[in-house]
């Protein structure tokens, strides 16, 4: 298996997707997206349960038909093509794995739709058996592998054919949580020395970071932002990316004066020069988007006290009772600076060059979100 010589590009245009439920219900799966993935980038889209990820690369992948909108790869229109024909490989959360057929044969399954047989298929098989570190499995049945095994096996068989795009879905949300951080990364290995294009579903945060050249954070099936991982970090677009990707304190601000991506925000009775989304005026309030490593513990001019302390090893976490709210905060310099215990009145001050300030319209939006948006690690 070689890199692939010019990777795919996918765009998709005004996909829309939507359902007729049993009741006769209408649901709007998807809702009007588009995106473009450039050749060779991994893309992750991420969301909340019922957000339309799963029936976004359905559509890519060809097993639902978009009830309007197109998809072009390297600018032609693959929407009316079935699945075989489109050249993807899929890798589902249940491995779904022919239990009759050995690792080998599993893997071997398309190229032998294909008509590939003999030595040249043989040796494909085992490149890719190689390739995910399953070599001198290939006579086992996938009951006789682990998890983590058995989903090497998905990957390779939806490699071997060598597809243009690779597509995931919550692959590894079966597996422990050791095993997901070490399959990511080799995930990201082999996508990168083959320069698949991808598309990977997940709800898992952590796992969008670790893994894509551009994170698409998905709600009620809409595009929310669409970014590198560190921009969607840094600048979240609104309160509800904020709070998926990572974690967030919100913090109520006067804007006193605006230039042109700053601004002059009082924010806990001290005035700071805030970096600010379009939008952000005198005479607004803006919510200032503060991650909890921008708050800086036992220096500054503002005092709280610690509500709660817990140790995490690398870094601790405080809870810091502020008049009106709760502050979360991490000091990844405690060997340093000694611990706080609640109760603890300590000093504490922002880093204004860190934080982010929202307009009232972006910020607004939390009222909608549902509870079940909350960011969940995936148990196990
Ligand atoms: N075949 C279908 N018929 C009716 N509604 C559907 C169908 N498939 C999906 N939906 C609905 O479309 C919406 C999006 O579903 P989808 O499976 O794409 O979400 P998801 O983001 O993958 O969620 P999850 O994280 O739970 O897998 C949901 O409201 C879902 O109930
Ligand atoms: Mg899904």
């Amino acid at each position: 298996m070689t890199t692939t010589a010019s990777p795919a590009s996918v765009s998709l245009e005004r996909l829309t997707k939507r359902f007729r439920t049993p009741e006769s219900r209408e649901v709007v799966a998807v809702d009007d997206i588009s995106l473009e993935l450039d050749g060779g980038s991994f893309v992750t889209l991420l969301g909340p349960s019922g957000c339309g990820k799963t029936t976004t690369l359905r559509m890519i992948a060809g097993f639902e038909a978009p009830t309007s909108g197109r998809i072009l790869v390297d600018g032609a229109d693959i929407s009316r093509k079935t699945p075989d024909k489109r050249e993807m490989g899929m890798v589902f959360q249940s491995y779904a794995l022919f239990p009759h057929l050995s690792v080998f044969e599993n893997v071997a399954y398309g190229l032998r739709l294909r008509r590939q047989s003999g030595k040249a298929l043989s040796q494909a098989v085992e490149r890719t058996l190689e390739l995910v570190n399953l070599t001198g499995l290939g006579q086992r049945r996938p009951s006789e592998l682990s998890g983590g095994q058995q989903q090497r096996v998905a990957l390779a068989r939806a490699m071997a054919i060598e597809p243009r795009v690779l597509l995931f879905d919550e692959p590894l949300s079966n597996l422990d949580a050791k095993l997901r951080v070490s399959l990511r990364a080799e995930i990201r290995r082999i996508q990168q020395q083959l320069g698949i294009t991808s598309v990977y579903v997940t709800h898992d945060q952590s796992e969008a970071m670790a893994l894509s050249d551009v994170v698409v954070v998905m709600k009620d099936g809409r595009i929310e932002q669409a970014g590198p991982p560190d921009e969607v970090y840094r600048r979240p677009m609104t309160r509800f990316v904020a709070d998926f990707i990572g974690r967030a304190n919100f913090l109520e601000g006067e804007v006193q004066s605006s230039g042109e991506d700053h601004a002059e925000i009082t924010i806990q009775g001290q005035p700071m020069r805030v970096p600010a989304a379009p939008g952000v005026r005198p005479g607004v309030r803006a919510t200032v988007v503060v991650r909890p490593e921008s708050v800086r513990i036992g220096s500054g001019d503002l005092r709280a006290k610690v509500g709660r302390s817990t140790f995490l090893g690398p870094l601790v976490e405080y809870e810091l009772m502020l008049d009106d709210e709760v502050l979360l905060a991490v000091d990844p310099d405690w060997m340093g600076k000694g611990l706080h215990q609640p109760g603890d009145e300590i000093a504490w001050s922002l880093r204004p060059d860190q934080a982010y300030a929202l307009p009232p319209s972006a910020a607004d939006e939390l009222a909608a979100v549902d509870p079940d948006a909350v960011p969940v690690e995936p148990a196990g």
